[in-house]
């Protein structure tokens, strides 16, 4: 057995304040529309990647234990993918930790993909720039494609389909100058989403009469976003989110047959903002595919945010986060 040496890659989740919901190509997740993130300095993903040549297929463990069902196959695609870029055929060992829930609308398909790309191409010797490297993350989650690079990043799009859109869908770096966003996460349940984002993705295209408008109003979303995010304008970032993300949940509420990720916890946080913005705290939520909410606000009033959240009965945890580093090497490693 001839074991390479090993190659690590970490990196974190993002949370989109314009999102991505809707693929115009699946097999090269090509978005709709242009989406916005935000990188927190929370629930790190760490990959580790061997290879192996007496293996006959990639083994995967994620915390430790071998990934299976679907997760295990969009691993060993993606593997497939790098190893078509690279003309190389031996398999790999992979080794996931994520710090975040798997699977719970908390973006750990985000920081997963974005690790696992930049560890395998390293390992597989890719020669990638930042942008090539956030399209190939893009082909294991489409969110993983911001999760590349550290702070605000804008995906784009991109034009047409198959082989051409892939060259013009990935994303870039912005800056946010002095803007001084926090991110208290309100965890109301952990439990893995009972519909993947991909499929409830898939069905709301094929179904919601809602889709069409909301992908349509989120060109204007982008649009006001940038602005407000360069004239510093934390309130309204705050309440551009918030209404592109509760028209994304709209799209899926009437969609057939309806899918619903927010649970009466996840609304008992949004009565909770409503309050806090009642007295005066800048406060404004936003929720993906899972129960969770995400509230943005400004840094000095994270601690207050955090009481209040804390104070409701269904709140399992709160946890704030800032804007975060993209992924990256552990320190010391410069290949
Ligand atoms: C609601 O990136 O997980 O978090 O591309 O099918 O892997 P796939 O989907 P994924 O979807 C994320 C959807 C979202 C919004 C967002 O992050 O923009």
């Amino acid at each position: 057995m001839t074991v390479d040496s090993a190659v690590t890659a970490i990196a974190h989740p993002n949370i989109a304040l314009v999102k991505y919901w809707g693929k115009r190509d699946e097999e090269y997740i090509l978005p709709h529309t242009d989406s916005l993130s935000v990188t927190l300095d929370i629930y790190p993903t760490t990959t580790t990647v061997r290879l192996d040549t007496a293996l006959d297929r990639d083994q995967v463990t994620v915390n430790r234990a071998p990934a299976t069902g679907e997760m295990l196959t969009r691993i060993r695609t993606f593997l497939d993918l790098v190893r078509g870029m690279s003309g190389r055929a031996e398999y790999l060992r992979v080794d996931t930790t994520n710090t975040v829930p798997t699977g719970a609308g908390l973006a750990s398909s985000a920081s997963g993909f974005a690790a696992l790309a930049l560890a395998a191409a390293v390992a597989y010797g890719l020669d990638l720039n930042p942008t090539g490297l956030s399209r190939l993350a893009r082909r294991g989650s489409g969110s993983a494609c911001r999760s590349i690079f550290g702070g605000f990043a804008l995906w784009h799009a991109g034009t047409g389909i198959g082989e051409e859109g892939d060259l013009s869908s990935y994303a870039d770096p912005i800056d946010a100058g002095a803007l001084d966003l926090a991110l208290v996460v309100a965890v109301v349940d952990a439990a893995p989403k009972e519909i993947s984002s991909r499929a409830a993705m898939r069905r709301t295209i094929e179904t919601s009469p809602l889709y069409a408008p909301w992908a349509e109003s989120s060109h204007q979303d982008l649009a006001d976003m940038r602005a407000a995010i360069t004239r510093g304008d934390l309130d309204a970032v705050g309440e551009i989110a918030e209404r592109n993300a509760l028209g994304m949940h709209a799209t899926m509420l009437a969609a057939r047959p309806a899918v619903r990720y927010l649970s009466p916890a996840s609304l008992r946080v949004l009565d909770c903002v409503g309050q806090l913005r009642r007295t005066g705290i800048g406060a404004f939520a936003t929720m993906d595919a899972g129960p969770n909410v995400k509230v943005l606000c400004r840094g000095g009033h994270a601690e207050r945010v955090a009481d209040a959240l804390r104070s409701l009965s269904d709140t399992r945890s709160v946890i704030t986060a800032r804007p975060g580093p993209g992924a990256r090497l552990p320190d010391g490693d410069s290949r």
